[in-house]
C-alpha cells in the first residue's frame, strides 16, 4: 500500500478521488487556486501532480520537479497543458482518466441534435421575449436521419448506440479497424471519411487533437456536405477550421452548427458565436457530477495502481 506519498491537487476535483487517495494513506494538498510561481517553488515537494485543465505542467515545472514528481496526473482527457515530452524524457509517469466522460459527452451531442433540428434555444429566447414564434419552427426528426461520427472510439461509439435507440442511420469511419461486434450490433455502415461528408445528415467529430486531424473539417470538406447538414463538434475545436465554418454557415454550404469547443477558449471575438445557424456550450461535455466523481475516482485508482508498481 503505498503511504508517506505526498500529492499536490492543483484543479478542483471532485471529492471521492481525495477521499479515496487520503484513505490508501497518502498526504494530500488541496490547492484548487495555486498559481504557476507558487507551484513552480513547491512541485519539488510532491511525489504527485493532480491537474485538470486550468494548470498548465510546464517544462519549467517539471525541471524543477522531476527529482521527486514521479506521476503527473491529468483528471480527464486532453494532455494539451502538460509537458508530455518533457515528462517522458525525465521518466514521469502521466495518467488521465479519459474513459469517464464519454457518457456525458455523448449525452450532450444527443441534446445539441435535438436542439438543432427543432432549433429549441431559439424558440426559448424568442418565448422569453414574448414572442410566439411557432411558425417559423418547423424543424425535421432525427428518426431516419444518418448519423456520421467521425472517429469511432469510446464517444463515437456511445454515441453510435444512442442513435440507435433514436431510429437513425449510422455511418462511421475511423482511421483504426473498428470492432466487427459493435458493427453488428448498432448497424453501422463504415466508410471512408469522404463517403461520411458526403451522405450524412448530422456530423459529430470524435477524433483526438493531432497533426492529421488539426482542420481536417476544412472548406473543401464543408462544400461536399448536404447543404441541410448539421455538424457537431465536442472533440477539440482545432478539429474545424473556424473561418471555413463561418462562410459555410453563412452562405447556407451547411445548415448549422453545434459547438462544444473553440480553437480558442474562452473564445475571444470569434464571429461564429454571432451567426443565429450556431448553438454554443461552453466546453461542458464533461461537466455532470457523474463525469467529475468517476474522473475523480479514476484518477486516485489509478495513481496507487502506478505507485504500487514504480
Ligand atoms: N467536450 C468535452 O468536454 C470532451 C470531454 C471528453 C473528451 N473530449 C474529446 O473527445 C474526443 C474523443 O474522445 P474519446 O474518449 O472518444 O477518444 P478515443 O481515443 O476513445 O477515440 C478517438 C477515436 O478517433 C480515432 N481517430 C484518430 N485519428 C483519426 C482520424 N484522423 N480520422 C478518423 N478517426 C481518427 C481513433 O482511432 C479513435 O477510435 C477527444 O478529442 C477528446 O479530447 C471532449
Amino acid at each position: 500500500m503505498p503511504s508517506d506519498n505526498r500529492v499536490l491537487i492543483c484543479d478542483s476535483i471532485d471529492n471521492a478521488g481525495i477521499e479515496s487517495l487520503k484513505k490508501s494513506g497518502m498526504v494530500v494538498d488541496y490547492q484548487p487556486e495555486i498559481g504557476p510561481v507558487q507551484l513552480g517553488l513547491v512541485a519539488k515537494n510532491y511525489d504527485v501532480l493532480v491537474v485538470r485543465s486550468r494548470t498548465k505542467i510546464t517544462k519549467e515545472i517539471i525541471e524543477a520537479s522531476a527529482q521527486n514528481v514521479k506521476i503527473i496526473a491529468r483528471v480527464g482527457v486532453g494532455l494539451d497543458n502538460i509537458d508530455v515530452k518533457e515528462a517522458e524524457a525525465r521518466n514521469v509517469r502521466i495518467i488521465n482518466s479519459p474513459e469517464a466522460a464519454a457518457n456525458s459527452v455523448s449525452e450532450l451531442v444527443i441534446g445539441l441534435m435535438l436542439s438543432l433540428a427543432r432549433n429549441i434555444p431559439f424558440a426559448d429566447t424568442e418565448m422569453k421575449k414574448g414572442n410566439w414564434v411557432k411558425k417559423d419552427l418547423i424543424g425535421t426528426e432525427l428518426r431516419g436521419k444518418y448519423l456520421g461520427i467521425i472517429g469511432v472510439g469510446s464517444i463515437g461509439r456511445n454515441i453510435g448506440r444512442m442513435g440507435k435507440a433514436l431510429r437513425m442511420n449510422l455511418i462511421g469511419h475511423d482511421i483504426f479497424p473498428i470492432n466487427r461486434d459493435y458493427i453488428k450490433e448498432v448497424g453501422l455502415i463504415v466508410t471512408d471519411f469522404n463517403t461520411l461528408i458526403e451522405s450524412a445528415d448530422f456530423i459529430t467529430c470524435h477524433v483526438p487533437l493531432t497533426t492529421e486531424t488539426r482542420k481536417m473539417i476544412n472548406s473543401e470538406k464543408l462544400s461536399k456536405m448536404k447543404s441541410t447538414a448539421f455538424l457537431i463538434n465536442t472533440s477539440r475545436g482545432e478539429v474545424i477550421d473556424e473561418k471555413a465554418l463561418y462562410d459555410a454557415l453563412r452562405n447556407g454550404t451547411i445548415a448549422g452548427a453545434a459547438l462544444d469547443v473553440f480553437e480558442n477558449e474562452p473564445p475571444t471575438n470569434n464571429m461564429l458565436l454571432k451567426l443565429p445557424n450556431v448553438i454554443c456550450t461552453p466546453h461542458i461535455g464533461a461537466q455532470t457530477n457523474e463525469a467529475q466523481e468517476l474522473a475523480s475516482m479514476v484518477i486516485a485508482e489509478k495513481i496507487i495502481q502506478t505507485l504500487r508498481e514504480i
